[in-house]
């Protein structure tokens, strides 16, 4: 709902409000952005600059309350007095913008350029500001609790005029804050940093052609001391997938400038006279409350604003990947065991990944062909796919289509088409990446994976790019705009069609892709210990609707960390479950817990995949439906432990609710030696007995079961003991380095008096 009184502006959200105002210079102040308050409420929220600040640069001689440079504004001049971070730069000349109409518009405005943009039917609030030469359009929309606004820029005047940088929102917040970015690389995202904001600027910034695993889009600005249930916390993102830029910079007076946009490194766009540019859509959200209700906020945003319509409170499959286990060997029989093993575990969706085209052996060869290998899949795709159609299953494959290598026929036939820069090609990967920008390479991959999709009952799509990097100087915007081109062309014709992109794990996580599916495969590193970082900082601005989670083999491939299969379980149930690994290899006692983790995912999958996450000390828990499921995860185990604790939040303090643990087995092996403190003879660690004992007996851990109310729950339950060394009881957990549990606390009927 928007509100407009005199010169002020007043967007409001479910709890959320921004208010704007014209000022008698013309230029839109930011008011506020935070707790709901009304369009009356303005007054409250003017920065008064009374006698001034001295030196400053007055927008009227004599006023001295008239100094853009200690403006709060929502956008500003370059070159005009306001000295602080910039919003725009048209090659070097200063800016004069000023208010000249607003209109209030239903809905979202189309984005003219065919970038991606939030959907919803909240109303847009379009205000127009002019110069001389040219126009420029602030777009406002709140869906939900979350601001989204982007900037239009035309040329009206005769001769072309260059832009070198054009972000897509400016805002000035009152207030001292720290800036914490998610930075990282190839099975490593998502590691968080903190840093704070004072007068220099802080950077959030991807130059590699993409929103890059090296700094994720999204970022926070917390207040000192801001927890996950207390303090003033704001989240920004973008709704791009290309190169990214923010800044934070705290000015003398107090107000902490946040720009947010397209990275100005090697942004150059000439605007001929009539054309216009237009921005991604940046994103902005607050919370009074800490860093739970931001992202409570964000997640229903991206649930209900950034996913395809067709996927919005759609459950996930369980999936099976063909990756991890097989790599490139692989052949249609191998494939269908797999299948058949995957189908009887509980797996809903096969996905054969790399390897099924062109001479694709190895990471080489073959990416840009798209003719099914033969050799491999004697009966093509239609075969294949009607077998594990057969097993109850549906089919999904990957996809590169964006890369090239040198050894393809593609290659071969248009040396062209693959990007360079004018010296010799780097290549990263074996592979170089196809020019998105020229019309016959989108036409040829739309044409080649529209006919492979159309070729069978195919219904997921993993999408991978492999280069981390493209020199794309100045076309990189371009690049992405062909990527977005192509997505839409393959992939709005088939909804139904689950699109999961990849950039070698995590390399391009963000709301740009979510756009067009719902879920990214947030990276290559699936151990969950390191999945707690990974998932556990994404959770701060994305849902776990949208992470693909998979449990993979033990020891661990990038870690060599052995992790009990329940944690892998229990870490990859909070996002889309999948599993990846040689089913093969499996002993029957492991087959038989995958069993259980799958059946009870699909329980309560609803929940993990759409509840509301809330990130605990040592553990997560998600809510929904009367149900919280809770996972209380350990990293190293210490002797003697003292009295754990359960604290959940969120609950209702008068419903009563029943606790339970999901419960896991405990293997022989893993007690080794120790096993003559129970056997009656002492027997090897390392001798054929125990082996086989470890192949086929599992011992119970701890089950806790408790009736009990909410405010209990919130205030802290105590945990059954822990393992001391003093022997082993069924009514104690003997968790182990990087063990788990899981815990369902479901409403009962009763409501206890108050
Ligand atoms: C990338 C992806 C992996 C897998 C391989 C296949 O590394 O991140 O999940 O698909 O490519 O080559």
């Amino acid at each position: 709902m928007i509100e407009v009184k005199d010169n002020v502006f007043a967007l409001h959200g479910e709890a959320t409000t921004l208010l704007l105002r014209v000022n008698e210079y013309g230029l839109i102040e930011h008011l506020h952005f935070g707790e709901r308050v009304d369009a009356d409420d303005a007054e409250a929220f003017i920065c008064r600059q009374g006698l001034g600040w001295g030196e400053s640069v007055l927008l009227r001689e004599g006023d001295t309350a008239s100094c853009p440079d200690a403006m709060p504004l929502a956008w500003s001049n370059p070159g005009r007095g306001d000295y602080r971070e910039s919003p725009l730069a048209l090659a070097g000349q200063p800016a004069d913008f000023r208010y000249a109409a607003h209109e209030i518009v239903a809905g979202a405005v189309p984005m003219a350029s065919g970038l991606p943009q939030a959907h919803g039917d909240a109303q847009t609030l379009h205000i127009t500001l002019t110069q001389t030469n040219a126009e420029l359009h602030l777009y406002f929309a709140i869906h939900g609790d979350v601001l989204v606004r982007r900037a239009v820029i035309r040329n009206t005047g005769d001769v072309p005029m260059t832009l070198t940088k054009m972000m897509s929102s400016l805002i000035d917040l009152p207030g001292d804050y720290e800036m914490t970015t998610f930075d990282g690389g190839w099975i490593a995202e998502m590691r968080a940093s903190t840093v704070p904001v004072q007068a220099s600027r802080v950077v959030n910034e991807s130059v590699t052609g993409f929103s890059s695993h090296r700094h994720n889009p999204g970022f926070l600005l917390s207040e000192s001391g801001a927890t996950e249930d207390a303090g003033r916390v704001y989240g920004f993102n973008l709704i791009y997938s290309g190169n990214h830029y923010a800044a934070a910079q705290r000015s003398l007076q107090g107000l902490t400038r946040v720009v947010q946009g397209i990275s100005p490194e090697h942004f150059h766009h000439v605007l001929a006279p009539g054309e216009a540019f237009e921005t991604p859509e940046a994103v902005m959200a607050f919370s009074p409350c800490g860093r739970a209700e931001l992202s409570r906020r964000m997640h229903r945003f991206v649930n209900a604003h950034i996913i395809p319509p067709h996927w919005q409170g759609r459950e996930r499959p369980v999936l099976f990947n063909s990756w991890e286990g097989c790599m490139f060997d692989f052949n249609h029989r191998k494939l269908v065991a797999l299948a058949k093993d995957a189908a009887e575990l509980g797996c809903e969706l096969f996905v054969l990944d790399d390897g099924w085209f062109g001479n694709r052996n190895d990471d080489k060869a073959g990416l840009g062909d798209y003719a099914v290998n033969r050799k491999k899949l004697p009966h093509g795709l239609e075969g294949l796919a009607k077998e594990i159609n057969a097993l109850g299953m549906q089919f999904g494959l990957w996809f590169e289509p964006e890369a090239v290598n040198m050894d393809s026929d593609l290659y071969r036939a248009h040396p062209d088409w693959a990007l360079t820069d004018g010296y010799a090609p780097l290549l990263s990967r074996h592979q170089l990446l196809l020019d998105l920008t020229k019309p016959e390479v989108r036409d040829y991959i739309v044409d080649n994976v529209c006919a492979v999709l159309d070729s069978a009952p195919i219904t997921y799509v993993k999408w991978d790019m492999n280069r981390h990097s493209i020199a794309l100087g100045a076309r990189a915007h371009a690049y992405i705009l062909g990527l977005y081109d192509v997505l839409a062309r393959i992939f709005r014709p088939r909804p139904h069609i689950l699109l999961e992109s990849c950039s070698s794990g995590g390399n391009r996580f963000d709301l740009g892709m979510l756009c067009y599916g719902p879920q990214v495969w947030c990276s290559d590193n699936t151990d969950p210990i390191e999945r707690l970082t990974i998932q556990g900082n994404l959770s701060l601005l994305y849902p776990q609707s949208t992470f693909g989670a998979h449990v993979s083999a033990a020891p661990h491939a990038q870690t060599l960390r052995n992790t009990p299969l329940c944690t892998r379980g229990n870490v990859s149930f909070f996002g889309c479950l999948g599993y990846e690994m040689d089913l093969g290899h499996l002993l029957k006692l492991e087959r038989e817990q995958i069993r259980d983790q799958i059946a009870f995912y699909k329980r309560y999958r609803h929940i993990f995949q759409f509840g509301d996450f809330r990130r605990m000390h040592s553990g997560w828990q998600v809510s929904g439906e009367g149900v919280t499921l809770a996972a209380m995860f350990r990293t190293l185990t210490h002797a003697a432990p003292g009295y754990g604790t359960l604290r959940l939040t969120g609950l209702d303090r008068h419903t009563r609710y029943h606790l339970s643990t999901m419960g896991q087995r405990l293997r022989i092996g893993q007690f080794g030696s120790l096993v003559k403190h129970v056997a009656p003879v002492n027997l090897d660690p390392n001798g054929l007995i125990l082996r086989a004992a470890d192949r086929l007996i599992t011992l119970p851990d701890g089950k806790q079961d408790m009736h009990l109310s909410g405010a209990a729950l919130m205030a802290g339950v105590r945990l059954l003991p822990g393992f001391r060394g003093t022997g082993y009881d069924e009514n104690q957990y003997t968790l182990t380095d990087f063990g788990s549990e899981m815990y369902i606390i479901e409403e009962e009927n009763t409501n206890a008096e108050s």
